[in-house]
């Protein structure tokens, strides 16, 4: 047997009780191999509901080697998933379309439906964009917010495919609103919704994210001297009970730089404000070079210079599909009490 089936062999043995523990709860979207703490460097294996997702980041994978690995994943699941390979090394990280290595079937590329929480999701091979349709490791922190959504308003900022909008409905929210600039993730979150009809609906607003926060929080829209700003929704001042934070890493826009690793504090000190006094702000930081600690105390300072000291805060980690030798797991959440 090779190493690598070896190593996912050994990865599959150790989530036993979690996979047992996660179908239990309605939830058939985790992580099965995450390479870079399990032997296989930028190796990753996902299953979202039927279909398992093999992606490299590194290096190709050998046809044989991709074909091993399914068959395993398939003999200790009991299962026959839907093998798709988003091979996104050399440079490439776009999906590749070419399918030089391994050809998906027709069903496999289909649009399908996984489970998280008991809620649905849409399930997507390849689309426009290069991550897969729902994040598997913020799962935890999307429980948490089902579990505390009750009768709360909701924003979600960054909302992507507005996973934490649909946990906070789930939840029996009385208000929930998803807040992104992309049209297309957005467009998947009003499918994600259409999937769980039994839930309220949610609201959708499609704008940068510093005009819109900084309207909600009460602050000026300024522009830089000699630039025109292009046009953005009007919103009024206005607070949640409970703001969800999770900003990509880097990202440049005509309104401003989202930048996690110099600049935390432009994209925090709006959302405190926009969140209510006793409410809860949860705050995300992904990038693996910053430490939670020292993360922690810029957040932690921050709030307590926009006059809204933190009272009480907690880390949520990721599930125990996101293993990681040193306890730093890249994505970093912290739930801020008010
Ligand atoms: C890391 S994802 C957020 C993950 C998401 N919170 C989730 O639960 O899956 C980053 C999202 O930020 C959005 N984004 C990036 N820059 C933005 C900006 N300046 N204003 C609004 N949205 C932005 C992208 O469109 C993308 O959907």
């Amino acid at each position: 047997m090779s190493s690598l089936n070896q190593a996912l062999r050994a990865a599959l043995d150790r989530r036993q009780d979690l996979l047992a523990e996660l179908h239990q709860q309605g939830t058939d979207c985790y992580r099965l191999f995450h390479g870079s703490q399990e032997g296989a460097g930028g190796l990753t294996i996902d299953r979202y509901g039927p279909q398992l997702l093999v992606q490299s980041f590194h290096q190709s994978l050998e046809r044989d080697a991709l074909l091993q690995l399914h068959d395993t994943v398939n003999q200790h699941l009991g299962l026959d998933t839907l093998l798709v390979y988003n091979d996104r090394s050399g440079g490439n990280s776009r999906i590749d379309r070419e399918d030089r290595i391994y050809r998906a079937d027709e069903a496999a590329l289909q649009d399908l439906i996984g489970h998280e929480w008991g809620l649905n999701y849409r399930v997507r091979g390849r689309h426009a964009g290069q991550d897969p349709l729902l994040f598997l490791d913020l799962r935890n922190t999307r429980g948490w917010v089902k579990a505390h959504s009750q009768d709360k308003t909701v924003l979600n900022l960054f909302a992507y495919t507005c996973g934490v909008g649909l946990s906070a409905a789930a939840g029996g929210a009385r208000e929930v609103c998803n807040l992104d600039f992309a049209e297309g993730n957005l467009a998947v979150g009003r499918e994600n919704g259409l999937l769980n009809p039994q839930l309220p609906g949610m609201q959708f607003i499609q704008s940068d994210y510093f005009p819109a926060i900084r309207q909600l929080a009460g602050l000026p829209v300024s522009q830089r001297r000699g630039h025109k700003l292009p046009s953005y929704p009007r919103l009024e001042p206005r607070q949640y009970d409970l703001v969800l934070l999770d900003p990509p890493a880097w990202a440049k826009s005509a309104f401003g730089t989202v930048d996690l690793l110099r600049d935390y504090q432009s994209l925090l000190k709006p959302a405190l404000l926009a969140t209510a006094d006793d409410g809860v702000l949860i705050c995300c930081n992904n990038l693996a070079k910053v430490g939670m600690d020292d993360w922690r105390e810029q957040v932690l300072r921050c709030a307590e210079k926009a006059g809204r000291p933190v009272r009480e805060w907690t880390v949520m980690k990721p599930g125990g599909d996101f293993p990681s030798m040193d306890q730093q797991p890249p994505l970093k959440t912290l739930i801020l009490q008010l």
